[in-house]
């Protein structure tokens, strides 16, 4: 019996997770569980599966929660609440799923315990790539990723590391890539939440749109796979059926299919180095036709690029792109920039920020710290245009 905690438990990575553990009763328990503020739900998970331990953001929160379960639980809150849930003796997997920078905490703490840790949260590799493989080797930790290209990649490279000359990654292309620039100045909140082949949040959702999410997932191979930037590759493939290949030393390339379903990376990262079963729809590819790639459009998706120039930069220019990309994303989907002015936004925070320090030489919280200035940056910025 596997034990589980889960975090971000409230949201579709969460989700995905819990539908495994219905699923493999006797193989998963849940130890632990969080959520932010989505309250409700996150009681009606502690009570389906008797969670013995869980947090919420605010204390208010976690004292209500308490008193309302039907059963007696540890209610943790805040920063620390997570950092707890992650280095429980008992936890063997940590699964995260929480959107945005604070997904840094149970990462990195999980991997200093020495616990396996299955990331979905990207922004924790994109901001402190380094200092989670420090944790990961002085706590003896593993991390084994959960974002589906990245899990192809991590399957393709197994064991071949040294033949392997370059990494490419897909990317639908998001909901508006055959779109004109008159048609992207149109697009709402509404329409770009609306992914054409994944169900997810709504941050990464926009991401996916901007194309910030396939250069967010370049800067997270990087740092993964401990690969240089300039070969990893990306190819726009609207069926979402290929999510990696990689290029051999003799040319041979070799590819990870499935249908699109982020349940079969979270369970290959609970389970590795086995295989269990799943019966997902079955991939058809004769009913399917026709597997299309293009190279992608940086002119009319130009976040892309910038993600390269800052993998490129390197030191805390992640962090910079990641806290101004989730300011920005906010400031969209209130309706108060348009679409267009994400990629613009994000360059004139670039242009005017500079940190000199190395992100290894520094502690969570001064990461923290950083993030929390990045976004006050931005919003002032944008505030004032
Ligand atoms: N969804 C996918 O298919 C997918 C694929 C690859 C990678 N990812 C990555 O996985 C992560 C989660 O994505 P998602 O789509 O599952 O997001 P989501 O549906 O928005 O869920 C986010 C979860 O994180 C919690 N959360 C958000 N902010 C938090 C904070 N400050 N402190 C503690 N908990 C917080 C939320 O709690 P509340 O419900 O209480 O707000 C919720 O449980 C992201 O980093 C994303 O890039 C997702």
């Amino acid at each position: 019996m596997q034990s589980l905690v889960i975090f971000g438990a409230t949201g579709s990575i969460g989700s995905s997770t819990l539908d495994l553990v219905r699923k493999y009763p006797d193989k998963f328990r849940i130890l632990g569980i969080s959520a932010r503020k989505n309250i409700a739900p996150l009681k009606e998970i502690a009570e389906e599966f008797k969670v013995p331990y869980l947090a919420v953001e605010r204390e208010e929160d976690a004292k209500r929660l308490a008193s309302s379960l039907s059963y007696k639980a540890c209610v943790e809150s805040g920063e620390e609440g997570l950092r707890r849930l992650a280095e429980l003796e008992e936890a063997q997997t940590l699964v995260v799923g929480i959107s945005g920078i604070k997904g840094l905490i149970p990462a990195y703490y999980g991997l200093l315990a020495g616990k396996r840790v299955a990331l979905a949260n990207k922004e924790s590799l994109v901001v402190a790539g380094s200092l989670l493989k420090k944790a990961a080797k002085n706590g003896g930790g593993e991390i084994i990723p959960v974002d589906s290209e990245h899990s192809a990649l991590f399957q393709l490279i197994c064991g071949r590391k040294e033949e392997v000359e370059e990494l490419y990654l897909t990317a639908s292309g998001g909901p508006f890539y055959f779109c004109s620039e008159k048609e992207l100045s149109r697009v709402t909140p509404e329409m770009a939440v609306k992914h054409p082949n994944w169900k997810m949040g709504a941050k990464i959702s926009v991401d996916s749109a901007t194309l910030m999410n396939k250069g967010f997932e370049v800067i997270e191979a990087m740092e993964l796979f401990n690969f240089p930037v300039d070969k990893i590759k990306v190819l726009v493939h609207p069926q979402s059926i290929v999510h990696g290949l990689v290029k051999l030393r003799d040319g041979s390339v070799l590819a990870h299919l499935s249908v699109p379903d982020m349940r079969l990376a979270i369970l290959y990262a609970l389970t590795y180095p086995e295989r269990y079963p799943l019966e997902l729809s079955p991939l058809d590819l004769a009913r399917i036709g026709k597997l299309e790639f293009f190279s992608p459009d940086t002119k009319k998706f130009p976040c892309l690029e910038i993600a390269y120039e800052v993998a490129h930069e390197g030191g805390l220019k992640p962090l910079i792109l990641e806290a101004a990309d989730e300011v920005v994303v906010e400031f969209f989907l209130q309706g108060k920039i348009r679409f267009l002015q994400i990629p613009y936004f994000l360059k004139k925070v670039l242009e005017k920020l500079e940190f000199k320090e190395r992100v290894e030489n520094l502690s969570i919280s001064q990461i923290l710290e950083y993030h929390r200035e990045v976004r006050k940056f931005t919003e002032e910025l944008i505030c004032s245009q």
